[in-house]
């Protein structure tokens, strides 16, 4: 079976910082997969050179049997500022991406303060899927019980973690085929990681296949088929669910001992 997304020798960062290099990965339909690094080590760099919103330096993104990105070599800055048609030249295209159905939930708040969460919801398929088939929002919204209850406040008022259920279901109303979520937990009690664990899974039994990216290894773990270490923007390691240290002594194997 071939993946639904599959990732090759995928190289990119910030002209001139390379920030990840000869990333591998492969998402089958279904499948949950954990993405854990430290801080600073590229994650969000990665998910958005896969959402195309950077160009990749090199390598391929390959979803449902289609090469998003457009093949060629890339080309330094100084070269570039010959080209009069840079935005041509682009090796992704962000929209593209989205209405193929590969959506990312961005890390942190990105939402709009004062709209409310009904308006927040109501735009949500607009922006994605520029009048394309959308979900249904009873649906989205019957997964967090929470957004239900403050439809009518504004997102300026709501908590860390109702935010976050808000970002996850405009995620949602795009009818996403595939799932990134960037560090949904950040910031969150123990208590609303634990709501959001549930509405992850409850995603993922709807059959929608999800890259999540966290910190915390104790919350991959419940959730992820495998693991894919990130270690200065290379995958280190791939364990499966069983394989999966516990924190501590995964950072420890990573950073040795005092971490
Ligand atoms: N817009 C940017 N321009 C230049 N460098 C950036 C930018 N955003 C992040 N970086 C740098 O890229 C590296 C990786 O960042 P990031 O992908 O956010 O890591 P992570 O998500 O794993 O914490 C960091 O060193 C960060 O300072
Ligand atoms: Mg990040």
């Amino acid at each position: 079976m071939t993946p639904l997304l599959l990732i090759e020798s995928l190289s990119g960062g910030y002209e001139p910082v390379q920030i990840f290099k000869e990333v591998n990965l492969a998402v089958e339909a279904g499948a949950c997969i954990g993405l854990f690094g430290p801080n600073g080590h590229g994650k969000t760099t990665l998910l958005r050179t896969i959402s195309g919103l950077i160009d990749p330096w090199a390598g391929r993104i390959v979803f449902d049997g289609v090469q998003l990105n457009r093949p060629g070599e890339h080309r330094s800055r100084r070269s570039r500022q010959f080209n009069y048609d840079v935005l041509q030249r682009r090796r992704m295209d962000p929209k593209k991406v989205a209405r193929a159905g590969l959506i990312q939930v961005a890390q942190g708040s990105t939402l709009f303060p004062e709209l409310t969460v009904a308006e927040t919801l109501s735009m949500a398929p607009l922006v994605a899927r520029a009048g394309g088939r959308s979900a249904d929002a009873d649906r989205v919204l019957a997964l967090f019980p929470r957004l239900k209850e403050r439809l009518r406040s504004k997102a300026r008022f709501l908590s860390g973690g109702e935010r976050q259920m808000l970002a996850m279901a405009c995620g949602l109303l795009a009818a996403p085929r595939l799932l990134m979520l960037d560090e949904p937990t950040l910031g969150l009690s123990p208590k609303l990681r634990l709501e959001l664990a549930d509405a992850i899974h409850a995603i993922r039994a709807s059959g929608v296949p999800i890259i999540v990216v966290d910190q915390d290894v104790e919350f991959l773990r419940e959730l992820v088929d495998s693991l894919h270490v990130f270690d200065h923007g290379s995958i280190s390691r791939v364990l499966p669910r069983a394989e999966i240290p516990r924190h501590e002594a995964l950072m420890a194997e990573m950073f040795g001992a005092g971490h």
